[in-house]
């Protein structure tokens, strides 16, 4: 088992960039795959759950590349992916698991997919409901609400459909699978998700249509092969930004992080906190907006947060709970169920962990209860598989009196290989990532 231990830093000073996000990634391989010749990914995310998208991909027969970091694919066009000889294994992440049964939905040919026993608890019900109405013959444990899943696909009819969360992976389920039929497939969510798949859609030259919270994509034309350059992860840039705001003395520059307004809820939270961060070189690549963000070390005081906001930074709950912890008076999250379901139960995960710190926070139904302000300890945690709660606890670490060990800290590979070691080069106090 990995271990990160870090220490109480006194400042973090530098600039860095973070490595390329993660939903974008997925997405890249997978359009790419099916577009009618070769796309070129720059800045693609080298971590396991993209890892395990591409060998997937390569098990459907698609050519997937890379040399000097850039990523090449070949793909064969809507019709070209073959049936795989083996089970595609998703690994942790359920963006490969969901986001490829929508593909394989529309495929003539049956494939079984799984993923560790992380994956093997969250709920597929909501991509195979769905799946199963177009016309796919989807079995797993549960009534199909559990992987393994077998998906028998074709013949595919467009369906209009009501999401009943908030879920990327559900939506772009359903727009994949849209792709292999005739005429328009709708999707309708009731807060709107980040829209990662709407916009590559779009860039591989896919008619689609979004009015507010309804999309829809028009089946039967294969994507047009593509070069992309992935912005860096917003999700990966939150925790820098957490540790920024609360070591003293901070000043950090995180150059090229993708600012998708879908996403950019932890940048609103801590700023109404009262985070000193500032955006800089706004711009735009292939559809996504990018920028440069400066973080300085913040005077941070409790918050409400809750609705919409919480889908904008569903990932990034953890770092924020984290933060709360350091700020002035309560903080409270509401409307998180959602994290119940995620790599780990986080709302569990993430207040069991920070106790052990000395933190002051109770779990609510749907969210958490902090009370901010106690003085907080180093002490043994444990990732409990999730990389991002692993990431938080290595955060708060930073701020924490004395040394903190967190314990399963090799589920970093998940999204964020490299982050000890950005962390050291801040001048964070990494004392061992054994
Ligand atoms: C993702 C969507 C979100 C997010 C996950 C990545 C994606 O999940 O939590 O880390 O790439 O589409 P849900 O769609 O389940 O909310």
């Amino acid at each position: 088992m990995a271990v990160l231990t870090v220490g109480t830093s006194k400042q973090l000073r530098g600039q860095v960039t973070v490595p390329g996000d993660k939903s974008i990634s997925h997405r890249a391989v997978m359009l790419a795959a099916l577009a009618e010749g070769s796309s070129r990914i720059e800045n693609f995310l080298f971590s396991d759950d993209c890892l395990q998208t591409a060998a997937c991909m390569r098990k459907l027969g698609i050519n997937v590349e890379w040399e000097d970091g850039v990523v090449w694919v070949e793909g064969r066009g809507l019709d070209g992916l073959s049936e795989p000889e083996d089970i595609l294994d998703a690994g942790n992440s359920g963006t490969t698991i969901r986001l490829l049964s929508g593909i394989l939905a529309g495929q003539n040919f049956t494939s079984v997919l799984t993923g560790d026993a992380s994956l093997r608890r969250r709920p597929m019900g909501r991509i195979t409901k769905p799946l199963k109405l177009m016309g796919a013959d989807i079995m797993g444990r549960q009534s199909g609400n559990l992987a393994p899943l077998a998906i028998a696909g074709g013949n595919l009819k467009p369906i209009a459909y009501q999401t009943e969360v908030a879920s990327a992976q559900v939506k772009s389920a359903v727009l994949l699978a849209g792709l292999f039929c005739d005429g328009w497939t709708e999707v309708v969510e009731p807060a709107k998700s980040r829209d990662h798949t709407e916009i590559m859609l779009q860039a591989f030259g896919v008619p689609i249509d979004v009015d507010g919270l309804k999309v829809r994509v028009k089946g039967g034309h294969a994507p047009s092969p593509c070069s992309l350059v992935v912005p860096g992860d917003l999700s990966s840039a939150a925790f820098l930004m957490v540790a920024g705001c609360i070591v003293p003395d901070s000043r950090i520059e995180i150059h090229n992080v993708g600012l998708n307004p879908t996403r950019s809820g932890i940048i609103d939270i801590l700023t109404s906190m009262g985070a000193k961060i500032t955006v800089t070189n706004r711009r735009e690549s292939m559809g996504e907006p990018v920028g440069d963000l400066i973080v300085e070390s913040s005077e941070l005081s409790g918050v409400a947060i809750g609705g919409e906001l919480v889908v904008r930074a569903i990932d990034e709950i953890p770092v924020a709970a984290a933060a709360a912890c350091l700020a002035e008076g309560v903080t409270v999250i509401r409307d998180a169920e959602e994290l119940k379901v995620k790599e780990s139960n986080r709302i569990a995960a993430i207040a069991g962990e920070l106790r052990k710190l000395g933190a002051e926070i109770e779990e609510l139904p749907d969210g958490l209860r902090i009370t901010g302000g106690k003085a907080l300890a180093g002490a043994v945690v444990d990732s409990r598989g999730d990389h991002r709660i692993a990431l938080a606890l290595a955060v708060i670490g930073l701020a924490a009196e004395g040394q903190t060990r967190i314990m399963g800290a090799e589920c970093l590979a998940v999204s964020y290989p490299g982050f000890p070691q950005t962390l050291a080069q801040l001048g964070g106090v990494v004392i061992a990532s054994e």
